[in-house]
């Protein structure tokens, strides 16, 4: 972490949460306190049913996003929200490019890049994944792939006050595996350096989170490496103990 960059946890409830989960949320908002919100940004991305309500929900700063987005802004796409539906229902960041995303809808770097322009169409932070599957990293193929995914997925336009980048390994989401902190390094740096020769001085200020079964017991080493700018967590944001435990490794 760099004191210029200031850290986010990202919450990705995936598809989890009914209405009934608003009460989490309300925990995590009342747990923000002012301590807490001096030091890190919070943001919670629930499925896209319960954006409007989290919005009423989380009103004392935690900010609430989606978790995908199409690249179009309306349009006959009969299941698919757009950008400009999550601005308008209240969110202030999308997701785009999770690994979920580009295994299970095939979505190629292409693809990402388009949503992502989206996002920043309708004026949201858009958080842009990336990350290898453990085949690629077995072969040694990590940072080929990483870079890529960053050349290929992100979009014109982008700058620190609207993109952010979070690393993912696939083999390290919902195992309870995490890489070495030196692995997290190595590629956050790679990252950094992808982004200063695309964005050029811009590039330092774009925060890169690091994402894989992050929870209360290890966020504090993972957020302390280099060039890590935060976390993007899925199973641990479901809940106000957790999701309020890894960001107190901000305090
Ligand atoms: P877990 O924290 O459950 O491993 O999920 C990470 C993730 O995919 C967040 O987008």
């Amino acid at each position: 972490m760099t004191s210029q960059r200031r850290p986010l946890v990202a919450g990705n409830w995936k598809m989890n949460g009914l209405k009934s989960a608003l009460s989490e949320l309300a925990a995590m908002a009342q747990g923000y306190d002012a301590a807490l919100h001096a030091k890190v940004d919070l943001l919670v991305c629930p499925p896209a049913t319960l954006v409007a309500a989290a919005v009423q929900t989380a009103l004392t700063g935690l900010a609430v996003g989606g978790q995908d987005c199409h690249a179009k802004a309306s349009g006959a796409n009969t299941g698919d929200i757009s950008a400009e539906m999550l601005a308008d229902a209240g969110a202030l960041y999308v997701i785009v490019g999770h690994s979920e995303r580009r295994t299970y809808h095939a979505e190629t770097n292409a693809v990402v890049k388009a949503k992502a322009e989206a996002g920043l169409r309708a004026k949201l932070t858009t958080i842009v994944c990336v990350g290898e599957t453990e085949a690629e990293r077995k072969a040694g193929k990590t940072l080929e792939i990483v870079g890529r995914q960053i050349a290929g997925s992100l979009p014109d336009g982008a700058s620190a006050a609207n993109i952010v980048i979070a690393y993912e390994p696939v083999w390290a989401i919902g195992t309870g595996l995490t890489p070495t902190t030196a692995d997290v390094a190595e590629v956050h740096n790679f990252i950094r350096t992808a982004l200063t020769g695309r964005l050029g001085e811009g590039g330092v200020g774009v925060r890169i989170l690091y994402g894989g079964s992050v929870k209360p017991s290890n966020a504090a080493e993972l957020m302390a490496v280099e060039n890590v700018d935060g976390a993007l967590v899925g199973g641990a944001s479901l809940t106000a103990m957790d999701f309020l435990g890894i960001a107190a490794a901000y305090k």
